[in-house]
């Protein structure tokens, strides 16, 4: 029986994984280790918890001790580091605490990782350590270009605290593997949507907010691109980077599906539009000021993995935004009790007065 100690199991692509993993394999355990942010929410794991294969340790991943009494008590095989502030908005009204989760919180993991798996001739046994991390450590591409893509060789150029944050968590990833040679890999996904985002992010935010027949803050022209990927591809992909990927390499995620923001935008309008609600028009569309630094276009090339792993992404973006919503949809409590509280606040700050 392997054992994969997952950080972040309570946020969203986390809790999409644990879930995605325990389905799949029936001999395994998970060791879920989650601060429970804001963004933390254990609920996503309801269908799970009389699972005895999943196992919630409440930890702060730059909590040396705590994690090192972790990796001692369950000897984990894999880690998998979800784990992080992920809100770019956020970071770029308060850097410090993402520069201390996703880069001391990373170090801290990779340090207990070595010193857990490294055995007296410096060799490792068959562990590994993943790094989940982002397309926006590439920087920004222009809509001018559209045939130019991130690639693994593409430089890192971050621009906002939260990509700058990732892109040095994943410096230190590299170093652990060229200075102590601790089996890694780093994956690089684009945008993720799905069931159990958090709704500060553009997709559920706009679900949520045209449910309630609110504004609908589109920054800027609203033409910034993204490239979407259903969060299960996402969790198939990292399945196989963390079992068949190459150690030590990169993995780019993505599948090929750019759109413009205010596209997306004017397709959750019509899908709630039929099936909810015919008082959701673009009327609800508001036009606010930019976000500092905003990224124009965000596009992956997912040859590698493709060529090398046989990853494509299953679930095409209608399907996916039609499964979101319904998701959504069905559940508006969840949603109601992950804003109560702090992020009410927050999302009052952030948007009253534009
Ligand atoms: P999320 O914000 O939904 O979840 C983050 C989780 O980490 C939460 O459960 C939170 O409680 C936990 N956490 C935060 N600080 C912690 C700490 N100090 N110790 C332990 N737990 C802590 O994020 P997400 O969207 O699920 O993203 C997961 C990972 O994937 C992140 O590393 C993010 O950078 C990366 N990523 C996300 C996307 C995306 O579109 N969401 C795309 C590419 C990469
Ligand atoms: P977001 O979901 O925050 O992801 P990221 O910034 O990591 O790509 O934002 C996706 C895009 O949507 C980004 O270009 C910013 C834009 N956006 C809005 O226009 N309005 C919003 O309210 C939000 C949250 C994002």
């Amino acid at each position: 029986m392997k054992t994969y100690l997952v950080t972040g199991g309570a946020g969203f692509i986390g809790s999409n994984f644990i879930l995605y993993m325990l389905k799949r394999y029936s001999n395994i355990r998970i060791i879920n280790v989650d601060k429970l942010t804001y963004a933390g929410n254990l609920e996503n794991l309801t269908s799970v918890k009389d699972d005895s294969r999943h196992i919630f340790a409440q930890a702060d991943i730059c909590d040396a001790d705590a994690i090192g009494e972790l990796f001692a008590t369950y000897e984990p095989d894999y880690v998998v580091n979800f784990a992080a502030e992920s809100h770019v908005d956020r970071s770029i009204d308060s850097p410090e605490i993402f520069a201390h989760t996703n880069i001391t919180g990373t170090l801290t993991l990779l340090n207990a990782a070595r010193e857990a798996w490294q055995t007296a001739d410096g060799s490792y046994g068959t562990c590994k350590f993943l790094q989940v991390s982002t397309d926006e450590v590439y920087g920004s591409l222009s809509l001018d270009e559209p045939g130019i893509f991130f690639t693994e060789s593409t430089p890192l150029d971050p621009h906002s605290p939260y990509s700058a944050s990732k892109a040095s968590a994943d410096l230190f990833v590299c170093a652990y593997s060229s200075t102590y040679q601790l089996p890694i890999n780093i994956t690089r996904c684009s945008n993720n949507y799905g069931p159990f985002q958090f709704p500060e992010k553009l997709i559920p935010l706009m679900i949520h907010n045209a449910l309630q027949l609110r504004a609908l803050p589109v920054y800027g022209d609203g033409l910034n691109v993204r490239d979407w990927l259903y969060v299960i591809d996402h969790c198939k992909a990292i399945d196989l980077v963390l079992h068949k990927g190459t150690t030590g390499e990169v993995y780019n995620i993505g599948g090929h599906n750019e759109h413009p923001n205010i596209a997306i935008v004017k397709t959750i309008i019509s899908q709630l539009a039929n099936q909810v609600d015919s008082a959701i028009t673009e009327e609800l569309i508001q036009y606010v000021s930019d976000r500092k630094g905003h990224d124009r276009r965000y596009g992956i090339d997912p040859q590698k993995i493709t060529e090398e792993l046989g990853w494509v992404p299953e679930t095409s973006f209608e399907e996916g935004i039609a499964q979101t919503i319904e998701w959504y949809l069905s559940n508006e409590e969840w949603v109601g009790r992950v804003t109560s509280g702090a992020y009410q606040d927050y999302y009052k700050n952030m948007y009253e007065g534009r």
